[in-house]
């Protein structure tokens, strides 16, 4: 029997700092979520190891005796937060599922990831960088509304209803609320009202584009104005709706760009791409997690559902994905 081994970050392991925003744990797991993933491991006929965050990693690594692991850890802070756990493995030649440091980091930072979009012809919202709310006085050529977001982080962090703006002077404001209190550059991006969609991907050559999630936000598909926040994920006002409401052109388009977003960063064994769509019609990629969250109250189990198979069938089927790359069946 082959053995998992499990990284992962806790909600519980953090201790939050004097000036910590709210939201500076909001990309760590329950402890109910690590071991929603451990049952569906073993369910799927393997022994699992819980080796933790990458400090325990690193204590480990000489004497895990694992086969694989399987990596869902986010790390604490900074761009390549993400790649730390697998570049450790990697250092170890240890398997690992999901994708790999250099992916990490470059989809983690979301500046860096739109750039490989527009190399690749993947619609994406028009943007601009600010390292400082003074470069503002030097920037011109953009059109209100716009979107204000951390440059690395993921899950929403520093997105509140403030981060919609439509004059300088709020502008402004957040920019300056982004970098003093994530310690990073804001990223600006046009906003686009319209609806929103998430596209989760399975498995490698080729990959899986699975049933279009769409996001309903107070009760309503058609968004407008209305965004994901942080204080929404904590609240019930945020809804996932699979099969989603959109005509056969519109899914096949999504479907296809999901795939070569995945590709184009080169993604492997999982992933989620997330969407908006202009009342035009016009789709646009905003950012690919290969690590996204596989919590039950998360869109996998969702999927899951609607193409007829468990929860522990999709894990296992991620699983297998990473087994089959390393000629590990
Ligand atoms: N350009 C945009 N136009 C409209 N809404 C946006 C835009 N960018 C982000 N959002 C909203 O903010 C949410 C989070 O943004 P996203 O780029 O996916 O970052 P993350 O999920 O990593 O926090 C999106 O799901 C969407 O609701
Ligand atoms: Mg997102």
């Amino acid at each position: 029997m082959k053995t998992v081994g499990l990284t992962f970050d806790l909600k519980t392991d953090y201790a939050f700092k004097k000036d910590d925003p709210p939201d500076a744990n909001a990309e760590f797991d329950h402890p109910s979520t690590i071991q929603v993933i451990a049952s569906a491991i073993q369910a799927c006929g393997f022994k699992v190891k819980k080796i933790g965050n990458a400090s325990s990693l690193l204590e480990k690594i000489g004497s895990l005796d694992v086969d694989i692991v399987f990596n869902i850890s986010e790390g604490l802070t900074g761009r390549n937060r993400e790649s730390q756990v697998p570049i450790l493995l990697e250092m170890a030649g240890i398997p690992f599922v999901g994708a790999d440091a250099l992916t990490l980091s470059l989809t983690l930072d979301k500046i860096m990831a739109k750039k490989i979009f527009i190399a690749e012809n993947i619609p994406t919202p028009k943007f601009f960088e600010l390292k400082s709310p003074e470069a503002l006085a030097n920037t011109n050529h953009f059109k209100f509304p716009l979107i204000v977001k951390p440059r690395f982080e993921g899950s929403s962090k520093g997105l509140s209803e403030n981060s919609r703006v439509e004059n300088r002077e709020d502008l402004k404001k957040q920019v300056e609320f982004v970098i003093n209190t994530y310690k990073q550059p804001a990223l600006v991006e046009q906003f686009i009202s319209g609806q929103e969609f998430t596209v989760a991907v399975i498995g490698n050559d080729p990959p899986q584009a699975l049933p279009i999630v769409q996001i309903k936000i107070d009760g309503r598909l058609k968004l407008e104005d209305k965004f994901y926040t942080f204080a929404r994920i904590q609240s019930d006002r945020l809804e996932y709706i699979c099969p989603a409401h959109i005509n056969a052109d519109l899914r096949k388009r999504i479907m296809e760009l999901a795939l070569k977003t995945y590709d184009a960063v080169e993604c492997r064994d999982f992933g989620r791409v997330d969407f908006r769509v202009d009342s035009e019609g016009n789709p646009y990629v905003l950012e690919i997690n290969p690590l996204p969250s596989l919590s039950t109250e998360d869109v996998f189990l969702l999927v899951a559902k609607e193409i007829g198979i468990t929860y522990e069938q999709i894990i296992g089927r991620i699983l297998d994905s990473a087994l089959k790359r390393y000629n590990l069946e």
